[in-house]
């Protein structure tokens, strides 16, 4: 037997009107990482196999920043609803025989341990619609899942288009659903737009299956706050407020010491090792990796492909940015450190400035294992400072005046002292 694929159809479409901006909702970042990522890893981490995007509002930006993304791209010209984004995905479908699970590209905190629970709900119910629901005290703004007597699921009614007693309704659609694949396009084909947004909603489906046929079931999530959806800039605070003290959370189980985890800002993807401390007011991007038995802040902010070894301590003050910071070694005052690479045990004086910049290009500078660089040094890059190397405090350095393992150099701009170090 040929086990059948599950698919994942996240809708990414829309402008996000409600963002009041020019880019596409789902770049927006949440965490250092634009929302659609999260739900793509999600989808990923639940086996989801092809994983199938729709996009429309900025498609070509939506696709450039995925290049090289295992992803199959659906476009939607013009955005007519939630249902209508699924009709225009059906001829991808085309003899596709498995389950689809609708995910939507602004709900960034949705686990994939959450879809796996949906889909096996979904298959014990032997349902041919599992809408992933929340309790909520505050519903405002999302889909009310509508109950029949007995407590079947009946319909699924948007917030414009509620009476009253269904805005009363609790129960919040996430918007996330498991469908049986071929139900789903063939029921999509007869939804209307008869709404106030005259829109096409794929929540219609719900109901359309209800009256039919099918069966249609709900599976409701534990942690309400995993299916919050970020229509305004309010909500994308919210939810990068919940998702920071998550991934500090996890950091924390791992044997990191956060000492003010309120003020502490570490976004997605970050690894740090145990028994590192992290001190407050301390910004750390996302990619950057720290070693173990680190220590980082106050007031510090690690940038994009910056790796702290083992032992190394950056703090007050200190900005570093695609930077090796090499084993024990020490930057701990009011430098900025960018495009280096730094080997071992080396110091960083206080108020060094790698200018890594000339005005059209970004170049390195390379500081030797044990080299010594005084208080106040500017460091004009491409330049390398040799093993053992010194600089005396203030000395600027100058590109291509690259200084030999073990030599002195002091002043401006620095000339050689000594050839060796005594
Ligand atoms: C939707 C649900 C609502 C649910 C809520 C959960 C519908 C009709 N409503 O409302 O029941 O409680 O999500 O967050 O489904 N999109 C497209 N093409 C379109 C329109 C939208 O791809 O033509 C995409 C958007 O980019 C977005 C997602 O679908 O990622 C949801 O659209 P949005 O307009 O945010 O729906 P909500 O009003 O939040
Ligand atoms: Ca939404």
């Amino acid at each position: 037997m040929t086990e059948k694929r599950t698919s994942a159809l996240i809708l990414a479409a829309g402008k996000g009107v409600r963002m009041k901006s020019d880019m596409p909702k789902v770049l927006h970042k949440v965490c250092g990482t634009p929302m659609l990522q999260y739900v793509l890893e999600a989808a990923r981490g639940a086996g989801l196999d092809p994983v199938r995007v729709v996009i429309g509002y900025g498609a070509e930006r939506i696709r450039e920043h995925f290049a090289g993304a295992n992803v199959e791209w659906i476009e939607q010209k013009e955005q007519l609803g939630t249902g209508h984004a699924v009709m225009t995905a059906t001829p991808m479908y085309k003899g596709f025989s498995g389950d689809v699970v609708a995910l939507y590209g602004d709900v960034p905190l949705l686990k994939a341990e959450t879809i796996s629970a949906l889909l096996a709900a979904h298959r014990r119910a032997k349902a041919l619609c599992t809408v992933l629901t929340a309790k909520v005290d505050d519903p405002t703004g999302y889909g009310r899942i509508v109950r029949s007597k007995s407590g079947a699921l009946k319909a699924i009614v948007e917030q414009r288009d509620a009476t009253k007693a269904q805005l009363k309704i609790r129960e919040m659609n996430s918007g996330i659903m498991a469908f049986d694949g071929p139900t789903l396009f063939e029921t999509i084909r007869r939804v209307k737009n008869d709404n106030s947004q005259r829109e096409y909603y794929l929540t219609d489906v719900v109901e359309m299956l209800s009256r039919k046929r099918g069966k249609v079931a709900t599976f409701t999530v534990d942690d309400p706050r995993e299916i919050l959806g970020i229509n305004s800039r309010a909500q994308l605070a919210e939810v990068s407020r919940i998702m920071r003290m998550q991934i500090i959370e996890r950091l924390m189980a791992e044997g990191v010491t956060i000492v003010d985890p309120e003020n502490t800002y570490i976004e997605h993807n970050v690894e740090i090792g145990r028994d590192t401390v992290i001190l407050p007011y301390t910004v750390i991007c996302a990619g950057v990796k720290i070693g173990k038995g680190c220590e980082v802040g106050p007031f510090t902010h690690l940038r994009v492909d910056t790796v702290m070894e083992d032992g190394s301590e950056v703090g007050n003050f200190t900005e570093v940015k695609k930077g090796r910071i090499g084993r024990r070694t020490k930057a701990k005052h009011l430098s900025y450190l960018g495009d280096v690479d730094i080997g071992e045990d080396v110091n960083i004086g206080a108020g060094t400035i790698v200018a890594n910049y000339d005005g059209k290009k970004k170049h390195l500078t390379i500081i030797g294992d044990r080299a010594f660089v005084g208080s106040g040094s500017v460091l004009v890059a491409p330049v390398k400072i040799g093993k053992g190397a010194t600089t005396g405090a203030g000395a600027v350095v100058t590109r291509n005046h690259d200084v030999p393992d073990g030599a002195v150099v002091v002043g401006v701009p620095a000339k050689l002292l000594k050839k060796t170090k005594k």
